[in-house]
């Protein structure tokens, strides 16, 4: 969000621009890299896992999964294949705060990861919830309320990367959720202002621009990532309950907190006055759209932004909206299990929603109209008109630009963002007027939001200090959809882009793909995000037999990889760039 990139024109259609279909094993294999390098701090858990004999390594894998055998390795240091207190005591830890939140399982659709660790990661919810907002909520009479209305246009089929064999070999049933979701689960909805109180900043915190969380997350390296296979989301508790019961509107299984990191909601200033706040956020959250007895199916907006206007004392709100961004051709992540458990198989794809959106249909105002004696004064006018409110105006002291505010909750959830990514063609101007290599990434699905499985690139080695540090130095960096690079591709009014898209594409591979590229757009270095994992995933024996070496000074082998990448891509690239 923010800033508009190369090839941004409003949803696909179904004509030969959209992304191209990655096959299904590909497209799983995605799902689980995303799903590997998360769970389990994936470099410390790559060596572990290389130290057990191979037929433990096999009877584990048999039990657990991979992904379940990553994280049983990463808490199981001296490697014996069992867990000691001593080794389960930082997810004890962990556990104790993190299943407050969490719903207790009832074994029915429980989490498959098995072993010991089965019981502490049953984050499964079975039992539909209801009615915990009202009491958390009670209403007050004497209060303001506003009114919020939804506007929903049900998710384009046809932009979805399965619908290009007409969405052969995906059964009915696992996309029922999703095609019976075509309006809001509520179009409007009545809302005191004091429930928007969680907006409002933590005391002392003024500073315009200056992030805090609403929600905070609570993914780490121990809790890993939270259940696939789960229906119904655990009640809402504190401030997360307002932004549920926002979500509600649109669909009735909201889950404030998403399976995958960046969790959670953030915040910050941009205006203030004397009486008066604004404050933009965004929020990463998903939606269940599927119940028993279909398979779970998750339904995951890359991220609901807006701002609220609000009085310091919340009993008063000016303004509200929250929105889904629209202007990228893809904003909807969706994945979705062929089974009743953690290990089944998933399948992703990627769409575009055209509007999910809220928005307060004017300020709050009074319930019950007192007039200077106290007495109830009728809030109709003998004409029968409703009596209309005159709202002060108000008078920012302070205020800071919306993209600069975004750009800061951004940075929060994102810390690799502390590098600038320009916009494809701005990177390679900036690259041809600085002569640096430029450093770009090509994916299917979105880098910086919650619709792509980029985020284990960006989890990993792109937040990692040295990686920062080599990025802001020696080059420009961009990323790029794949769709965008073809729009770009096939506009013949600008045949240097096309040229810059071309070199770009003849070096991609699904899903994921690293580039070195010299300013003039020749790719001098690139590496496939599959491969890159393979290899930091190597047992140390066959890192001797190969080209690749982890003699660098830095622990983690994902760190060392991608910098080698990047310092290989230098000396290909820096000897061919203008003397
Ligand atoms: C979809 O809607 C139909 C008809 O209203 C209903 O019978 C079915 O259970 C719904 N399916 C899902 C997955 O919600
Ligand atoms: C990038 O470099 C600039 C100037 O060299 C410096 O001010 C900035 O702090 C650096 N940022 C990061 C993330 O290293
Ligand atoms: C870009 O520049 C390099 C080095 O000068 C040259 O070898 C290469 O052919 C150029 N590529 C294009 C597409 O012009």
């Amino acid at each position: 969000m923010g800033r508009t990139r190369p090839g941004e024109r409003g949803p696909p259609g179904p004509g030969p621009a959209a992304p191209p279909a990655p096959p299904p094993r590909r497209a799983r294999a995605l799902a689980l890299l995303g799903a590997l390098l998360a769970a389990a701090a994936a470099a410390a858990a790559a060596r572990a896992f290389a130290r057990y004999s191979e037929a433990q390594q096999d009877s584990a894998l048999k039990t657990l999964g991979t992904e379940g055998l990553f994280l049983f390795s990463s808490l199981d240091t001296d490697r014996d294949m069992y867990i000691s207190p001593e080794e389960f005591k930082p997810i004890a830890e962990k556990l104790t705060v993190v299943s407050d939140s969490l719903q207790p399982c009832d074994g029915a659709h429980s989490s498959t990861l098995g072993g010991p660790l089965s019981a502490g990661l049953c984050l499964t919810g079975s039992i539909p919830t209801a009615n915990y907002e009202e009491e958390e909520l009670p209403p007050d009479p004497s209060e303001e309320t506003l009114t919020i209305e939804a506007r929903f246009q049900p998710l384009l089929p046809e932009s979805m990367t399965k619908s290009k064999d007409g969405f052969l070999g995906v059964s009915r049933l696992a996309l029922s959720g999703l095609r019976n979701w075509t309006t809001a689960a509520s179009p409007s909805a009545v809302f005191a202002a004091r429930h928007f109180r969680p907006f409002l900043p933590p005391r002392g915190h003024v500073e315009l621009g200056e992030p805090w969380w609403i929600i905070p997350s609570e993914l780490s390296v121990f809790t890993g990532y939270l259940s696939n296979n789960r229906f119904y989301p655990p009640p809402p508790k504190g401030k997360e309950v307002i932004i549920h019961r926002l979500l509600s509107m649109f669909h009735p299984r909201p889950f404030v907190k998403t399976r995958f990191a960046p969790q959670g909601a953030v915040a910050c200033l941009t205006a203030i006055s004397d009486f008066y706040y604004t404050v933009m956020f965004r929020i990463h959250a998903e939606f269940q759209l599927s119940e028993p007895p279909d398979f779970p199916f998750w339904f995951s907006p890359g991220q609901f932004t807006g701002h609220i206007i609000l009085s310091k004392d919340a009993t008063h709100v000016r303004d509200f909206r929250l929105f889904v961004p629209n202007h990228r051709s893809l904003n909807v992540d969706m994945e979705w299990l062929y089974g009743a458990s953690e290990s089944s198989n998933m399948e992703v794809d990627i769409g575009y929603i055209p509007q999910m959106e809220l928005e307060a249909l004017g300020p709050s105002v009074p319930s019950v109209i007192l007039d200077e004696d106290g007495n109830l004064i009728d809030s109709r006018l003998p004409s029968g008109e409703p009596l209309q409110f005159v709202f002060e105006e108000i008078q920012w002291q302070q205020e800071l630009s919306w993209e600069e505010a975004a750009r800061r909750l951004e940075v929060a959830m994102y810390p690799f963002k502390k590098v600038t990514y320009l916009p494809f063609t701005e990177a390679f101007n900036q690259a041809k007027a600085k002569n640096k290599l430029v450093h770009s990434i090509l994916l299917w699905g979105a880098l910086d939001d919650q619709s792509c499985s980029g985020r284990t690139l960006r989890e990993t080695v792109l937040e990692s200090s040295p990686i920062l540090a080599l990025l802001n130095e020696s080059f420009i960096s961009t990323w790029s959809l794949v769709k965008e690079l073809e729009d770009l591709q096939n506009n013949q009014e600008n045949p240097s882009h096309q040229k810059l898209a071309s070199l770009h594409l003849e070096k991609y591979s699904f899903p994921v793909e690293m580039m070195i590229c010299l300013p003039n757009g020749t790719v001098v270095h690139h590496i496939n995000a599959n491969y890159f994992l393979d290899i930091t995933s190597m047992k140390p024996e066959d890192i001797e037999n190969h080209v690749f070496s982890f003699s660098s000074t830095f622990e983690d082998p994902s760190t060392a990889t991608y910098m080698q990448f990047l310092k290989e891509g230098l000396r290909r690239g820096l000897p061919l760039l203008q003397p």
